[in-house]
């Protein structure tokens, strides 16, 4: 089949997707007998792959397939495999690759309402159902982004202008110790200077230190300070802790600061009855980061922002062009360009509705609480095994262990659990990754991936079992 022209009729786009499919069904088939990682000898392999020209003129499709499937994909962290317990994971699910290949097909333009009104819709349904799940009230609204550092960004964006205005100089930030990279980065983004985010030190759970945080916004009052935002953590990436966010949700009233709740990991646990007990609070935030393509299981590149009051969003991001429509008015037709820092932008929200749609809600809620489930499981077989402690209980679904040794000081207890660490991936049946704590090395189990079930959980806990008795063998 010749498929080098541009412009190819149904027919042949069938043929395309299907000669595709081929191999993606094959991948998909052998998912849980692939390995969780399969990075050695990275740099030449990847450089094999430098040798490539400008093509001058169209390729074989098989030829194509072979080189993706046979040598850029395996050559990676298998992230959407069962055994992949680092960072936090999400898998990918398969009915949002049928609708990108929809959205990707039919290329509509979702950037203003007039251009595909329906397409528009489907997507601001999708936000809608988000801010029921964060429990928002009406006139919440909100947009997809392509993940959560950008949907913190324009959080403290929007926090900025409904706090501030135009100014910028004096702000000042507040989050514990343990929030994710993407807020600093984001307030550097947004032109703060790095003194003007107060990074507040966290209890023993890893939650943030209310009575240190309450002297840190008194002392930056009293030096002329303007403290304009609040950020909590539901579910860090570290340890998966939730900050106590009733508390800071009074605080934050207090002190009439934005409370923003960074719950790119935790907010869809609020889907199950533990996890409302655990985020009790997030649904009084002025703003929240929710990740799909975390704890909803969808593909990379769908993350969401949303604020409970949506003129705050326009407030911050509204502006009219000559070349620009006429923008809506009415409180339920959307314009993302005038809620978001995107005009022209791919439609995220047709693989999350078509998911939402097919699946149903429960199916995600249920797949949530067997990692909640499994978490506890994961702790619990590990309490068992001598010389192991928990560093970080589960919260939500991730939690941090080491290995200690009597005698062994802070860097000695440090390259044996990296060693530890090395010895259970080498397994290639799990991939974990480790994380500091302090001054303390440690492992991080995170189950997210609606493909890990109880049985690859029983294959972590024996490899972690053996790299223990390894190391013990070793003498180390
Ligand atoms: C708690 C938390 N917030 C924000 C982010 C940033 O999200 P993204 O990687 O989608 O930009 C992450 C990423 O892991 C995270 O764990």
């Amino acid at each position: 089949m010749e498929w080098s022209k541009l412009e190819l009729t149904g027919a042949e786009f069938r043929d395309l997707v299907n000669a595709a499919m081929e191999r993606v069904a094959r991948w998909v088939d052998t998912l849980d007998r692939q390995p969780a990682s399969d990075v050695k000898d990275a740099e030449p392999r990847a450089r094999s792959l430098v040798e490539e020209r400008l093509p001058r003129q169209g390729s074989p499709l098989d030829e194509l397939l072979e080189l993706l499937f046979d040598r850029a994909v395996p050559l990676s962290l298998n992230t959407a495999g069962p055994g992949y317990l680092a960072y936090i994971p999400g898998g990918g699910l398969l009915h949002a690759a049928v609708g990108d290949l929809i959205a990707d097909a039919v290329n509509r333009y979702v950037g203003v309402w007039i251009a595909a009104p329906g397409m528009v819709q489907l997507e601001s349904n999708v936000v809608r159902w988000f801010c029921e799940i964060a429990g928002y009230p009406e006139g919440s609204g909100g947009f997809l982004t392509s993940g959560g550092s950008l949907a913190n960004f324009t959080a403290i964006v929007a926090a900025r202008f409904a706090r501030l205005g135009d100014r910028l100089e004096g702000g000042t930030i507040y989050a514990s110790d343990q929030t994710h990279s993407s807020i600093p980065k984001a307030a550097r983004l947004a032109g703060f200077p790095a003194d003007s985010v107060k990074l507040i030190p966290s209890d023993e759970t890893f939650r943030i230190r209310l009575d240190l945080l309450e002297q840190q916004i008194a002392a930056d009052r009293r030096a002329g300070k303007e403290p304009f935002l609040l950020v909590g953590n539901a579910g860090t990436t570290n340890t998966g802790a939730v900050d106590d966010l009733q508390a800071l949700a009074d605080l934050a009233e207090r002190e009439g600061l934005w409370f923003h709740v960074d719950a790119a990991y935790g907010g869809f646990f609020n889907l199950t009855e533990r996890g409302r007990a655990v985020l009790r609070g997030i649904e009084r935030s002025d703003s929240v980061v929710l990740d799909p393509h975390k704890t909803l299981f969808f593909p990379y590149g769908t993350g969401s922002l949303l604020v409970r009051d949506r003129t705050k969003l326009e407030e911050a991001h509204a502006l009219s062009a000559d070349y620009l429509p006429e923008m809506r008015r009415a409180p339920d037709l959307v314009d993302f360009c005038q809620l978001s820092p995107e005009l022209s932008r791919p439609p995220r929200g047709l693989r999350v509705w078509l998911a939402l749609k097919l699946c149903g809600i429960e199916a995600f809620a249920r797949a949530l609480d067997e990692k909640l489930d499994l978490a506890q499981w994961a702790a619990a077989q590990l309490r068992e095994i001598e010389g192991i402690e928990i560093v970080a209980e589960p919260q939500l679904s991730t939690l941090a262990f080491r290995l200690t040794r009597p005698g062994m000081d802070t860097p000695e207890l440090n390259r044996l659990n990296r060693r530890f660490l090395e010895l259970i991936n080498e397994r290639r049946r799990v991939y974990l990754t480790g994380t500091m704590l302090g001054d303390r090395f440690v492992l991080r189990i995170c189950v997210v991936s609606f493909r890990t079930h109880l049985d690859r959980m029983e294959q972590a806990l024996e490899d972690i079992r053996a790299a223990v008795s390894e190391l013990a063998g070793a003498g180390d």
